[in-house]
């Protein structure tokens, strides 16, 4: 692997990525930097959490003079979230250049974006909605654009946004820098990348092993009434450090959050129907590990890097190929172990093949842990945490009364009544968890197609937008 200097960067751009402790280039920085950096437009498709932002950010940050009052880079995200995340990243990687990354996206105080916006930030990251209204306003002027990136660009399209991104991209300089990167790239991007950018080069990494090889995969079977007892057998078993959880719809991820915590797990949950403080506030519990579960829409599918997480449970099977690439890389970043598990009922079982077929890997099944596993998981846990105070000495000013109690009762019972005490018993509580139809799976290329140029519907309120995607809710 190359390192940061094999590059001629500026020495603040490598002083930050050492203090990062970016100690060598991941494959698609090795492989975008030297490119980017000749000016080139560049579509980059590579595994999730494998550095992509960097890959960008570092060139588009190069090519910055600081201080001369114009915008000249932007970046396109999907989510608010991401917008904040990649504001920040490109923010640390630019701090000792002194460039300014500002988030712009809606749901935000509008005023206090236009005040934010009045210190001339060198580099914008913004949703599109909130980026056209700006814009519209002439309060962002794009005249001196050196560099454009889409992050996630295929999710936009995904989402209906591909009018506003054509819009964008036909008002900014014609000789600007266009990147796109994203963990798949699926075939209308080909038409968008071929109306707005120049001769774009194409880097793939590893485009056979489309999830990162470090995450174990499995499913579930099991029927829609027995799915949420069994996520809290799984989940008693599992213990995992920080989760997601991923449903289909607002309405399951609101029941699914409920019924959890009736049942005494530590969870909060995110969608696009939760006001923007809301969201906010969820998102810093869940990073600093005061929420050891998040339940989530398709809105925390996209580039969230969140390291702690060591679980995404597919509660409900993700609608295709895509959408499971990038739940399920929600863990397993940089090299890390992850685990991802999918709830499939038997109706589900065709589309979990195709989901295998498209990744090209083996999702292999695991039986439901039966109550006796989830409670001796509890168990387990319970007396490793006992052997972690010990290790600590916290438990030393408790010794007298336990040597008080010792002399009426033998020492097997006292354990044994203390690590039932502390440990998290099966809860059966009543929850109520509506069941929904998925949504129909992609169907073939040639098939959509066909419907678009029929014009025809599709079930659950989904349709096809002019490039052939299917138009799903607005997550942003
Ligand atoms: N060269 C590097 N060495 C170590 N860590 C790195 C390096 N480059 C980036 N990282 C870190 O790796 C993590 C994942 O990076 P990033 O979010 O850019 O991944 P990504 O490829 O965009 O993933 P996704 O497809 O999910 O959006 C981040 O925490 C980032 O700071
Ligand atoms: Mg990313």
């Amino acid at each position: 692997m190359a390192t940061f200097y094999d590059f001629g960067l500026s020495e603040s751009v490598i002083k930050a990525t050492t203090r990062m402790g970016f100690e060598e280039t991941t494959s698609i920085q090795e492989l975008a930097i030297p490119i980017a950096m000749g000016s080139k437009d560049i579509i980059g498709q590579a595994q999730t959490g494998t550095g992509k932002t960097a890959a960008f950010g570092i060139p588009m940050l190069e090519k910055i003079i600081s201080n001369n009052n114009s915008v000249q880079g932007l970046v396109i995200t999907p989510t608010r979230e991401l917008a904040v995340q990649v504001a920040e990243e490109i923010n640390t990687l630019g701090q000792f250049k002194k460039v300014r990354a500002l988030p712009i996206y809606g749901g935000q105080d509008i005023q206090r974006q236009i005040k934010a916006l009045k210190n001339k930030p060198e580099i914008i990251v913004a949703t599109p909605g909130r980026l056209m209204d700006h814009m519209r306003r002439k309060l962002i002027r794009l005249h001196h654009l050196e560099t454009i990136v889409l992050d996630e660009a295929d999710e936009m399209l995904n989402m209906g946004f591909r009018e506003d991104i054509e819009n964008i991209l036909s008002e900014v300089p014609s000789n600007r820098q266009t990147m796109l990167f994203s963990a798949t790239m699926p075939q209308p991007i080909k038409d968008l990348a071929q109306r707005f950018m120049n001769n774009p080069e194409f880097i793939r990494i590893k485009p056979k092993e489309i999830t990162v090889p470090n995450t174990e995969q499995y499913y579930y079977q099991v029927q829609e009434k027995e799915k949420f007892d069994a996520l809290c057998r799984i989940l008693d078993l599992h213990s995992p450090e920080a989760a997601i959880v991923f449903a289909r719809t607002k309405r399951r991820v609101d029941e699914l959050l409920e019924a959890l915590n009736k049942r005494g797990y530590s969870a909060e949950a995110i969608h696009g129907d939760l006001t923007q403080p809301k969201r906010d506030s969820v998102m810093n519990k869940f990073k600093n590990g005061t929420t050891e579960i998040l339940v989530a829409t398709d809105v925390a599918a996209r580039g969230l890097d969140i390291g702690s997480v060591t679980h995404v449970y597919n509660f409900d099977i993700p609608q295709d190929s895509e959408n499971y690439v990038h739940r399920i890389g929600r863990t397993g970043r940089v090299g890390k172990p992850g685990i991802a598990a999918t709830f499939v009922s038997h109706r589900e079982q065709n589309h979990l093949e195709q989901i295998e077929r498209s990744i090209k890997r083996k999702i292999y099944r695991k039986p439901v842990p039966t109550i006796n596993e989830a409670v001796e998981g509890q168990q387990r846990l319970t007396a490793e945490k006992l052997m972690q105070l010990i290790g600590n000495g916290d438990h030393l000013k408790y010794k007298d009364v336990a040597r008080e109690m010792l002399e009426s009762t033998d020492a097997l019972s006292l354990l044994a009544a203390a690590l039932k005490m502390l440990t998290k018993e099966p809860d059966l509580t009543p929850v109520k968890i509506t069941a929904e139809e998925p949504r129909a799976p992609k169907k073939s290329k040639q098939a959509e197609r066909k419907n678009w140029s029929t014009g025809s519907r599709h079930k659950a309120g989904s349709y096809k937008n002019r490039s052939g995607y299917k138009k799903k809710h607005k997550h942003s």
